[in-house]
């Protein structure tokens, strides 16, 4: 029976991959913060064939993330564990604040270490096994509009590109995943035109469509990740110049 881990899993992309996964013969462990809104993803799943744990903890947790893995693994040996919980400041506004930079990079950051690392301890051993790691096309370039949002994804990118050729040592899959737009409780608060937006279920299906195939990168759609390519091979001071006028996050929690 294969068996999936997925943090974020009361909302918006996370949902819509645990929706995606749930069939008969697939064993779910969701993670959310909303209790409500986790039972009720899980209940869904649960109508659609899916035995499914699921459970309320914060990914900044490390000590309750790493007894919650393995307890999950011990269940039934993971297969796939997607680190997807993830924050922004919120969109449209004025700015990230000095507490939201941190706050962003505690979870999208850290909580994904705390997400990670216990799987790879017990993946390793039997050289099975895979990590899929959500960044953003945002973590292509740094951006006015959300500098510790995009810094907390590039960050999250390239460890994953080198946490690939470790792991592959090993046995072990490790896939990026860079969404451009897609619908969600982060991108419902962005005031602001957000191109090629696409729906989470299609989004879901592109993401697994690329971690069934181990790719290292998972970056779409293709005119965002062209345009993202294309960013990062012009010079800096024209990039600078052509970003300055994009609008900048909210300063909200989140
Ligand atoms: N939507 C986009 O356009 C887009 C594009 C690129 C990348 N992403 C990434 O996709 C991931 C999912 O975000 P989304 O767009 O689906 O937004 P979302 O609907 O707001 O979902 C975020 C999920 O992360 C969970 N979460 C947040 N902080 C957490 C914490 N401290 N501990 C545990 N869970 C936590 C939320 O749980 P609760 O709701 O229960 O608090 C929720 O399930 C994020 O990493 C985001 O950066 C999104």
């Amino acid at each position: 029976m294969p068996h999936i881990l997925i943090t974020g899993a009361s909302s918006g992309v996370g949902e819509a991959l645990a929706l995606h996964y749930a069939a008969p013969g697939t064993s779910l462990s969701l993670l959310g913060r909303d209790g409500a809104r986790t039972a009720a993803v899980a209940e869904r799943c649960r109508a659609k064939g899916a035995t499914v744990d699921a459970v309320t903890l914060d990914v900044r947790d490390a000590a309750a993330m790493a007894d919650w893995v393995k307890a999950c693994d011990a269940r039934h040996p993971l297969d796939l564990v997607i680190a997807n919980a993830g924050v922004s400041a919120g969109g449209g506004g004025v700015g990230e604040t000095a507490e939201q930079t941190r706050h962003i990079f505690s979870i999208n950051v850290e909580g994904l270490f705390n997400t990670v690392f216990p799987a790879v301890e017990l993946m390793r051993p039997r050289k099975r096994g895979q990590i899929a790691l959500m960044s953003s096309i945002a973590g292509f370039r740094g951006l006015p509009s959300a500098p510790a949002y995009c810094a907390s994804k590039a960050a999250i990118k390239v460890w994953g590109e080198g946490l690939r050729g470790q792991l592959a040592r090993d046995g072990l899959g490790v896939s990026v995943i860079c969404p451009g737009f897609v619908e969600s409780g982060i991108s419902k608060r962005n005031r602001f035109p957000m191109p090629f937006l696409m729906p989470a279920d299609r989004a879901a299906r592109i993401i697994a469509q690329g971690i069934g195939a181990n790719r290292g990168r998972i970056a779409f759609p293709w005119p965002m990740a062209v345009m993202a390519w294309i960013m990062t091979t012009l010079p800096d001071g024209l990039i600078g110049a052509l970003t300055a006028r994009l609008p900048h996050k909210e300063r909200l929690g989140g």
